[in-house]
């Protein structure tokens, strides 16, 4: 039988790239190469007791770049803005993909980047962790590069730590609080994606030169509020804060974060439906906050 054409994966020992990396796997299609700057490492060394090549790679390494990308049919890469908090060097690292496999000659790109927001609101809003990603990803498009960009909609996870409901300062009540207004959010569990983008490598032939926005369900924070409400047992409600407020609060991306939700506000692109059809086994948050509910225990 001929070997298996392989997939690189960068970030395969993180949520994301780990994902893709089981999914890909698991579709028995291709072999995966699982990139990690620490090959001892749980993660690298659970990946290999599934069946992939786990390899030493830093994407601030063209060399190590240049290793994990011979020789393979197609890449998934994914950047983590929040380990440097620097724009410019997640931009750097997409660029150095994008370079590596157009010379290389790679078939199949799938980039998980997101909109470049600084550009598309002619400056109005930045978000950087979404802007070094949108300027990537329209450095691949430029090069011509075989690709798919999937854009990512908020983690579930996010409401088990970082967006977790806290108590009320003036009741018996707990708050949640995202400036989002009215306007529904979209989100989907991380541990969903590598489904999605294991069908989307299955199927070239449609979406080869398409972005596509991975999305489990649209909710306002209200419904979010109601999810969690029923799930805990425990009140749940909107807290309404504004923008304005939210980037006042003692959290690391508070600006950040806030202008994500204006963005958002502005109802990207994220495709519902076919998220679903390419990964059928997609979690609501309610089916997302039932399996989670030990995250909550100490509330
Ligand atoms: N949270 C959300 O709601 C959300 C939604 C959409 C998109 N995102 C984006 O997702 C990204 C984070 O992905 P994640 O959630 O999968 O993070 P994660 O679980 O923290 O994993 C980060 C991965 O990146 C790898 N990595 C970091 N720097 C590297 C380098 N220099 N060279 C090679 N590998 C490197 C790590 O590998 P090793 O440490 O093993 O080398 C690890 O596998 C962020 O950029 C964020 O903006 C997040």
């Amino acid at each position: 039988m001929a070997s298996k054409e392989v997939i690189t994966v960068f970030g395969a020992t993180g949520a994301q790239g780990g994902s893709v990396a089981r999914a890909i796997l698991e579709s028995k299609k291709f072999a995966v190469r699982a990139v990690t700057r620490d090959v001892t490492k749980s993660d690298a060394l659970a990946l290999r007791d599934l069946g992939a090549e786990v390899v030493k790679g830093d994407l601030d390494d063209k060399a190590s770049v240049d290793d994990a990308l011979k020789g393979a049919y197609g890449a998934f890469l994914v950047t983590n803005f929040w380990e440097t908090l620097n724009k410019e060097k997640e931009a750097q690292q997409g660029k150095l993909v994008a370079d590596t496999a157009k010379r290389l000659g790679l078939k199949h790109v799938v980039y998980s980047g997101l909109e470049n927001v600084k550009r598309l609101t002619g400056g109005k809003l930045e978000v950087p962790h979404f802007d070094g990603k949108g300027e990537a990803e329209e450095y691949f498009w430029s090069l011509g590069i075989p690709m798919t960009s999937v854009r990512v909609a908020a983690y579930f996870e996010n409401f088990l730590t970082a967006w977790k409901p806290e108590k009320a300062s003036d009741g018996d009540y707990y708050i949640l609080a995202l400036p989002m207004g009215d306007v529904p959010m979209d989100g989907i569990s991380v541990a969903d994606v590598g489904a999605a983008v294991s069908s989307i490598f299955n199927s070239p032939e449609e979406f080869l030169g398409k972005a596509v926005g991975l999305s489990a369900e649209k909710l306002t924070i209200q419904q979010y509020a109601d999810v969690l409400s029923k799930v805990l047992g425990k009140e749940v409600r909107d807290a309404k804060i504004t923008p304005e407020a939210y980037e006042k609060l003692e959290y690391l991306a508070g600006k950040e974060v806030a202008n994500m939700c204006l963005f958002y506000q502005m109802k990207p692109d994220q495709d519902v439906k076919l998220t679903h059809r390419l990964n059928p086994k997609v979690k609501s948050f309610s089916q997302f906050m039932s399996e989670n509910q030990g995250a909550f225990k100490d509330l």
